[in-house]
């Protein structure tokens, strides 16, 4: 029975198509898009790395090159940027990662689905549990997303945990929907699990959104399953093979998402964060209350 959190890894899959974002993502990865002044990629590496993970491992795609060059250090800006006395800009590209950390890039050679990108991850993760977080997935939590499932995992002494949320019913069809029995207010074990059900047909409106801590037994169920909905190696079937054989939880994580996979949810979580930011916040906000005011007048 784990006592403390064990997971050291944490799994990036990077290597979609990012089609609801074209033409901005045509050359360059979705998780490249900067929410203020960070991309996505790098929210997603500081949750992980808040939730004990110090192997970083990215599936990667054509296209996906910025995000190597992003983690790598750039001696050349680096030098050019101290000569200018830019103490603080500095600062920022030598806080994107701690020394501690490593980064892992796997190709996945084409996009198959999000169950074959995790698989791509099976030499480097052996046989620990470890984290799967979707970086188009933002998670503005008092505690990191991953760190609450890891507590859920300790607690529950092994297994997996998906991290779940309620979603409108009419919206099924974006997710894999999990039925569950309840355990307490955010904990429940999983009974059933569908990939993009129809509203009338979900098990429930409780759906898995882009947060994961698997067992490494997931690793044998997705070499085993076939191309799912959409022609894809869906991940949500190779959990599916799991229930009956190991516990798997949903667990209700307290924190904001926003859906950057999307244009509203993207522009959602962009205003959002600027209001927060501790230089713009302020600025940010006259801005926005101006624009406002403005659009009112005009359609009064
Ligand atoms: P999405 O369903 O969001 O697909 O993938 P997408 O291609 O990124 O974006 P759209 O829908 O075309 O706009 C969920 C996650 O799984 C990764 C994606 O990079 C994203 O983080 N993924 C998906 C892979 O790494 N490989 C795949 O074959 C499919």
């Amino acid at each position: 029975m784990p006592r403390k959190n064990p997971i050291r890894t944490a799994v990036f899959p990077v290597a979609g198509r990012g089609t609801r974002f074209l033409p901005a993502t045509k050359a360059s990865p979705k998780e490249m898009l900067p929410i203020v002044d960070k991309p996505l990629i790098q929210y997603a590496a500081e949750e992980a790395l808040a939730a004990g993970a110090t192997n970083l491992v990215f599936i990667t795609g054509s296209s996906k090159r910025a995000i190597e060059d992003h983690f790598d250090s750039d001696a050349e800006l680096e030098a050019a940027l101290e000569a200018q006395g830019k103490q603080d800009l500095l600062d920022s590209l030598r806080g994107i990662l701690p020394a501690s950390a490593s980064c892992i890039y796997i190709r996945q050679p084409s996009p198959l689905g999000l169950g074959h990108a995790v698989l791509c991850a099976r030499p480097v993760v052996g046989s620990e549990p470890f984290y799967v977080h979707l970086a188009d997935d933002l998670i503005d939590a008092e505690r990191p997303c991953l760190g609450q499932m890891a507590d859920a995992f300790v607690e529950r002494g092994g297994g997996s945990v998906l991290g779940v949320q309620t979603v409108d019913r009419r919206e099924t069809d974006k997710y894999g929907i999990v039925a569950v029995e309840k355990i307490n207010e955010r904990l429940s074990r999983v009974r059933q699990i569908v990939e993009k059900p129809k509203p009338d047909e979900a098990p429930s409106n409780l759906a898995v959104v882009g947060r994961y801590l698997l067992s490494p037994t997931i690793f044998d169920k997705l070499e085993k399953i076939g191309r799912g909905a959409g022609g894809e190696i869906q991940l949500t079937d190779g959990i599916a093979a799991l229930l009956g054989q190991e516990d798997v939880h949903a667990y209700a994580f307290e924190g904001k998402r926003y859906d950057c996979g999307s244009k509203l949810g993207y522009l959602e979580a962009t205003v959002e964060y600027g209001l927060k930011h501790p230089q713009l916040g302020d600025a940010f906000a006259d801005i926005l209350a101006r624009v406002l005011a403005q659009r009112l007048r005009r359609s009064a």
